[in-house]
């Protein structure tokens, strides 16, 4: 089913309303999966609403929460979630974090207590709107193995940059720690289908083919991957105060209690380093001697990060919208808000 950006935007909204969100918040909430789904971010879209909706229902999203803004130094702060929804935690955050980047070169906000926030990108991606670089790093909850390791540990933790340039491009580097999500496994259970042996591991750690026998995801580029989703949860986690590694609570265990996940951005004003028009020029230059070089065979052109995004992006609104899978676009027009499919679930069993 394809639907222009205000259907798929409004049906999610209104769910998420049904559900028990402010207008407001299921508004903020509704744009940034409608941003996930138009750039073929499919897994942080319109796929995730049921879920979402039956968390509000089941008050394990604070639909009134008190975020609060604490400013801990001059360019340092906290931002408390109180569980509330993530995405708008996470968009109120960044517009804080913003501000005071201006005001004072850089600024590194942690966000407490949050639930998911979904793809991270959206929010680095802000910040580069109004010229500044940015990044982001969030925990997620335990399905990856640490390097050599037989148990999940870690999150598939996401980091995310963003860096404005002098024309219409932006740089939205947007990626999980892990090789593959946890939802391509079960995609590919489903079907009966095998995986290569380089996306997870059986219960003593081994690499798995056999999809039905995964125990946990691999991380990215082996010990390198694994250092890097280990200190997001540093940024992310530990420094924040709140549950880290393992103790990171699971999306599916309880839906009636908050998350208390953490996530950290750092933005800086490139006018206190080489000065904001230099810094715009030298990344379009980049942007174009990437572009401009021949590309590999096998490969049509190099692309920049969150180049083929935007395409996507576009693409779909010239061929009559964004695709939505029919068993999505039917919840979202039904009358139900969920149909209890997603509490006290364990993901590894699914
Ligand atoms: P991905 O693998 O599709 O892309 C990762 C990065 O590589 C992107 O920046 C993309 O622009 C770049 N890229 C991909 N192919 C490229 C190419 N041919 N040339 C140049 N650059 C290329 O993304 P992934 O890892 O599957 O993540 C998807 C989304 O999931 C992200 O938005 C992420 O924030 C979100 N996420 C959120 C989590 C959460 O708990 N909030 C957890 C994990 C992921």
């Amino acid at each position: 089913m394809k639907l222009s950006r205000d259907e798929l935007k409004n049906l999610m909204k209104n769910k998420l309303i049904k559900a028990g969100l402010s207008e407001e918040h299921a508004d903020m909430t509704a744009e940034i999966l409608t941003w996930s789904d138009e750039r073929g971010y499919h897994s942080h879209g319109a796929v995730r609403v049921e879920y979402y909706s039956e968390r509000i229902a089941k008050g394990g999203i604070t639909t009134d929460p008190k975020f609060e803004w604490k400013e801990t130094g001059p360019c340092s702060a906290i931002y408390e979630g109180d569980n509330g929804c993530g995405y708008v935690a996470s968009t109120f955050a960044m517009e804080k974090t913003i501000e005071m980047a201006k005001k004072s070169g850089i600024a590194v906000t942690g966000i407490r207590n949050i639930s998911h926030s979904g793809s991270i990108g959206y929010y680095t991606e802000m910040a580069a709107k109004q010229d500044l670089v940015a990044i982001a790093f969030c925990q997620s909850d335990p399905m990856a193995v640490p390097f050599g390791g037989t148990e999940p540990y870690y999150g598939t933790n996401p980091i995310s940059f963003a860096a404005p340039t002098a024309d219409d491009r932006t740089v939205v580097f947007d990626m999980a720690t892990t090789v593959q999500a946890w939802g391509k496994i079960l995609d590919k259970r489903s079907r009966h289908e095998a995986i290569p042996d380089t996306w997870a591991v059986d219960e003593k750690g081994q690499p798995v083919t056999d999809s039905s026998l995964v125990n946990a995801l691999l991380p990215i580029a082996g010990a390198k991957g694994y250092g890097l989703m280990m200190m997001v949860d540093v940024f992310a986690g530990v420094l924040l105060g709140v549950p880290f590694g393992k103790h990171v609570s699971s999306m599916y265990h309880d839906l009636s209690k908050g998350r208390d996940l953490g996530q950290m951005f750092i933005v800086m004003d490139p006018s206190r380093f080489v000065g904001l028009d230099a810094f715009k020029k030298s990344m379009s230059q980049v942007l174009d001697e990437l572009g401009e070089m021949p590309a590999a065979e096998g490969y049509g052109k190099v692309y920049y990060p969150g180049e083929r995004a935007v395409m996507r992006r576009d693409k779909a609104y010239e061929t009559g919208g964004v695709e939505i899978v029919d068993e999505i676009y039917d919840y979202l027009v039904s009358d139900d808000v969920h149909y209890d499919r997603y509490d006290h679930k364990n993901r590894f069993a699914e």
